[in-house]
């Protein structure tokens, strides 16, 4: 068997600090380099500097086996390793819904110019079709003549949360791109999930390019199918809930992501359905592209949805009303705020005058640091208290298991919007709250 290379990490964010940790795990060598010296200090003390459960502990795990660090140093990182994997962020840009590819150049370019022997360059960022193909040219241009270097796509599928699970697990491996002797450094370096099952996919560049993308769209367009489907749900005094498991029944349909709410937020689906947006019209996609406007209106209409119905509980205006606010981050098991539902809905109602306490069990400094002047609670009890109305915009665990008979007397007017499907109607209700939902009956 071939020795197990040599691995490098460029950006450690959510994406590239799971990925060195994970590849330390399987045995490998890893530095994981960043410019940000706050992060790396960080990261080297066996710190994660965010939340997602499990990684902490791999982290200094694996740091004590000697195998992982991490460094400021790029041309050090590049000596050091043979496989390098591009980790770095793809933001949406400030004037267009194009994907700022800055990083990527940046850290291919660092790459490029510092190679000292053969070497692989393994794209894992999620970019707009066409990207690797340039990055290519980027890289015979920067790098010596002198050593062999290919340049692959492997992207990366993993959620937050479950990010560790979804790295050493992956559902599926694809590789983009590859010569056969790149493809054999790829299977090493997968060698322990592919012998654990993980179906491996050998394709071109620009599809595994798309893979990514597409497998995001999809999921984003599942969810603005059944929140479409809710706002007739609600118009014809059906159930949407109820709906969504009879669908999931039919395994052609599957019963994930049918969860009708306040829609899909965070660092990936709106960046990536609107990037996808962009570069399909580029490409003269033009319906592929109309069909994701959809998806992304439909998505943001949700968020205007449960705004309306919190002035309709407070009988057409929030000034001065107070309302408790449960749950900040974009989904629970994080404390990720990027383009969070949920403190968009906040945030929206404070600006209409209203007296707005958020408590999120994870994401409160976080929510804290992106939004000061809302003001936060550290309990549910707390944020509830005196308030007009008790909005549910994130479903942790907390939440849909709290006693309503126990938070009602804490209010002014037992009133709950629970804008994540997951709380019993009827438990509350008979709690003496009034109750509302998306894509539910309103009695
Ligand atoms: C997503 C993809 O799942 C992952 O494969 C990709 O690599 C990165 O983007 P993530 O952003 O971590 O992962 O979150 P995900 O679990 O997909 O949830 C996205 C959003 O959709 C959340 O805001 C969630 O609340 C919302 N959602 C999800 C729904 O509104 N309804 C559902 O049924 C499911």
């Amino acid at each position: 068997d071939a020795p197990a290379p040599r691995i490098s990490v460029l950006g450690t964010g959510y994406l590239g600090a799971t990925h060195a940790v994970s590849m330390a795990a399987l045995g490998m060598e890893v530095v994981g380099y960043d410019t940000d010296p706050a992060k790396v200090a960080a990261l080297q003390a066996g710190k994660v500097p965010f939340f997602e459960p499990g990684l902490p502990e791999l982290l200094e795990e694996q740091l004590a086996t000697g195998r992982l660090r991490f460094t400021t140093d790029v041309a050090e990182a590049v000596a050091f390793a043979d496989v390098h994997f591009v980790c770095v962020g793809t933001p949406q840009t400030k004037t267009s819904h194009a994907a700022n590819l800055s990083f990527v150049e940046a850290a291919t370019t660092a790459i490029a110019e510092n190679l000292t022997h053969d070497a692989l360059i393994v794209g894992k960022s999620t970019v707009p079709v066409g990207t690797g193909a340039r990055l290519r040219e980027l890289v015979a241009a920067k790098a010596r003549q002198d050593v062999r270097v290919e340049l692959v796509w492997n992207p990366e599928f993993l959620r937050e949360g479950k990010a560790v699970q979804d790295t050493l697990h992956p559902d599926r491996i694809v590789m983009g791109g590859t010569t056969p002797e790149s493809e054999a450094v790829l299977r090493r370096v997968y060698a322990t999930p592919i012998a654990e099952g993980s179906p491996v996919v050998v394709c071109d560049l620009p599809t595994a390019e798309l893979v990514k993308v597409s497998a995001n769209a999809f999921l984003a367009t599942k969810i603005s199918f059944i929140n479409a489907i809710a706002s007739v749900c609600e118009a014809a005094d059906a159930d949407v809930t109820v709906l969504a498991d009879a669908l999931g029944h039919d395994v052609r349909i599957g019963r994930q992501f049918l969860d009708a709410g306040l829609g899909f937020g965070g660092g990936c689906l709106p960046k990536d359905i609107r990037a996808l947006m962009h570069r399909a019209n580029e490409l003269g996609a033009h319906q592929a592209s109309a069909l994701l406007q959809q998806v992304d209106e439909i998505n943001m209409g949700q968020r205007g949805r449960v705004i309306d119905l919190a002035l309709e509980a407070c009988g057409g205006s929030v000034l001065n009303r107070r309302v408790g606010v449960l749950g900040a981050a974009f989904k629970p098991q994080t404390d990720d705020v990027r383009d969070s539902p949920a403190l968009n809905v906040a945030a929206a109602l404070h600006l209409r005058g209203a007296q707005v306490t958020v408590y999120d069990p994870e994401a409160g400094d976080t929510a804290r640091a992106s939004f000061p002047t809302l003001g936060y609670a550290t309990s549910v009890e707390e944020a509830v208290e005196g308030a007009d109305v008790v909005l549910v915009l994130t479903e942790w665990d907390e939440f849909v298991g709290a006693e309503p008979a126990t938070l009602a007397p804490l209010t002014q007017h037992a009133n709950v919007i629970d804008a994540r499907g997951k709380l019993d109607p009827q438990r509350w209700r008979q709690a003496g709250w009034s109750f509302r939902g998306l894509g539910r009956t309103a009695a």
